[in-house]
């Protein structure tokens, strides 16, 4: 799970169900085979208690009132035609357990690799495995793929080697995503990479890159929740051509930069792949925000403030993507079409504003950015932190909005944060007030629109966009570009509602471990 983080502060919750389905289509000239993708926001029912350990018996009766609702989910996703249900990360036992309390929640995970086992036909196999038994037969019941994450149990030799990296309990606690075929096979086993502050779990020995094969979408790829934001597993299973990724979340919001669906669908776009992500719906833990994203479509939810605190079932037809080996190539072109934004003549040439001088430092996110306000109608900034620069311009219709402040911001550097990741971002974002220091705090709602092109030089290629408007509605950019010098474009006009946040968000993996 992600930033269950004790200052965090919260807000967040407007809602919209937006499709864009119908676009898919033209894109590609082959014939597009395509498949229904569901995922479910799950309310889950809360253990009050996590830190008293419970037997298994408890543990089971716990469990069981979270798969009924499962159950429900799979048969009205089934009926609506999903081909593979997704189901968020500790959507069945929730949060909070220590290594000990959580035992009776455990249970064996045979290796899918080493051997074949449904659950549902085989159930006498393996002791203590009824929720891998129930999930089998959910999956076998309403002839889906499903997707679920529990807590798994693997016993390992306790070696008088010091050096040896099983835990002197002699057991590894994994938080685990478990993958059922439509005929309750148990088809893959996922032990999330970079657990979030989880002291029931252990990280594994070696990063895990799974996928699975489905017989009407191909390949899929498996991460859990903080791995969207690390090189293992994500981009590594995207460089083995893993264009479909499946993303079971926790994910606690936090805007301006790595609101749930914000960054959901950055991943999409910069990577050029599906994802299917499913979040857990708590307004306690600021957890709300899942989706079906392809690079030409978001079908998403996110709950509004005051909304009744209840799961939300989405379901989308998508197209397959081909294993075309596009992630891989050094340098990619947009496909969307250019847009008709050039206000000015040299305005593919936004580069050579020299730096604004009036810059500020605010925190965004607890990185100080270097920020540049947007004083005009329209214009040109551009603002630096070191050598890392964004340029921007705009054109701004204030539509009763005029008193918000907007900023440029750019900042290259390790978030060390709640998590340790070194970044360049370029983000225009709209000021929580009217002083400079909130420039970059939380603000969901805006009225100004704007078009803009937002260029930068990144250090990667590995750079994620995003355009957030006015209570968390995602626009479609009109135009991403990533050019074979670093340089990336995101340029977008004729927004639906206020901009509260357009960035480009690198990831530089390479720096993380130094
Ligand atoms: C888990 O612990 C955190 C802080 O320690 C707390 O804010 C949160 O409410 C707890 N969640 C649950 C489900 O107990
Ligand atoms: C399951 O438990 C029963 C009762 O303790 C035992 O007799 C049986 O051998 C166990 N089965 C397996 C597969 O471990
Ligand atoms: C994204 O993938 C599609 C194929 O699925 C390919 O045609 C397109 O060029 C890729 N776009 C980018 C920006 O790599
Ligand atoms: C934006 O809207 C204007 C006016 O409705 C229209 O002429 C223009 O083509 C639109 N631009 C894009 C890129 O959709
Ligand atoms: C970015 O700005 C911060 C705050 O002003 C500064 O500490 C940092 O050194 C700058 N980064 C680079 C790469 O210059």
């Amino acid at each position: 799970m992600y930033c269950r983080d004790k200052t965090m502060f919260s807000f967040v919750v407007f809602s919209v169900c937006y499709s864009l389905i119908s676009a898919v289509v033209q894109v590609e000239p082959r014939e597009i085979s395509s498949y229904v993708a569901a995922v479910y926001e799950h309310s889950l029912i809360l253990n009050p208690e996590p830190h008293v350990p419970l037997s298994r018996a408890a543990s089971l009766q716990h469990l069981q009132r979270n798969l009924d609702i499962y159950e429900q989910q799979a048969a009205r996703a089934s009926q609506q035609g999903a081909q593979i249900l997704v189901f968020p990360e500790d959507g069945l036992q929730g949060f909070n357990f220590s290594r000990s309390s959580i035992s009776g929640y455990l249970e064996i995970i045979p290796d899918p690799q080493q051997e074949r086992w449904n659950p549902c036909t085989e159930p006498e196999k393996y002791n203590n495995t009824e929720v891998l038994q129930r999930l089998s037969c959910m999956a076998r019941r309403n002839k889906l793929y499903l997707v679920a994450n529990m807590a798994g149990l693997q016993p390992c030799p306790l070696k008088t080697d010091p050096t040896s990296s099983c835990p002197s309990d002699g057991r590894w606690q994994f938080n685990t995503n478990v993958v059922f075929s439509s005929d309750g096979l148990l088809v893959a086993r996922y032990h999330k990479n970079n657990p979030y502050f989880e002291e029931a779990f252990n990280t594994p020995p070696q990063p895990e890159i799974i996928t699975f094969d489905t017989p009407f979408a191909g390949k899929f790829g498996l991460i859990t929740c903080f791995d969207i934001l690390f090189n293992e597993p994500t981009i590594t299973l995207l460089e083995k051509d893993v264009r479909q990724l499946i993303f079971p979340t926790a994910w606690m919001n936090q805007l301006p930069l790595l609101d749930t669906i914000q960054f959901q669908q950055a991943i999409s776009l910069g990577a050029n792949i599906t994802l299917l992500a499913a979040n857990i719906r708590s307004d306690t833990l600021i957890m709300t925000g899942s989706g079906i994203y392809t690079p030409f479509s978001a079908t998403y939810h996110h709950a509004q403030r005051g909304d009744p605190e209840e799961g939300r079932l989405l379901v989308a037809r998508v197209p397959v993507l081909e294993q075309d080996g596009a992630f891989a190539a050094e340098s990619k072109s947009s496909t969307a079409a250019d847009s008709g934004f050039c206000h000015h003549e040299s305005c593919s040439d936004a580069s050579s504003v020299p730096p604004s001088s009036d810059t500020f430092t605010s925190s965004m996110m607890w990185d100080p950015f270097t920020f540049v306000l947007l004083q005009e109608t329209e214009g040109r900034v551009n603002v630096c932190n070191g050598t890392f620069c964004c340029h921007l311009q705009y054109q701004r219709f204030p539509q009763g909005g005029s008193n918000e402040l907007y900023a440029l911001g750019a900042f290259a550097g390790t978030h060390i944060v709640n998590g340790r990741y070194a970044v360049q971002v370029c983000a225009l974002v709209r000021c929580a007030g009217l002083d400079l220091s909130s420039c970059g705090q939380e603000v969901e709602e805006a009225e100004s629109k704007m078009d803009f092109q937002l260029e930068g030089k990144f250090g990667t290629r590995n750079v994620y966009p995003s355009v957030l408007a006015s209570k968390m509605v995602l626009e479609q950019p009109e135009h991403f570009e990533k050019g074979a010098d670093g340089k990336v474009i995101l340029k977008h006009s004729n927004m639906s509602g206020g901009l509260v946040t357009a960035c480009l968000y690198g990831r530089m993996y390479h720096l993380d471990n130094e």
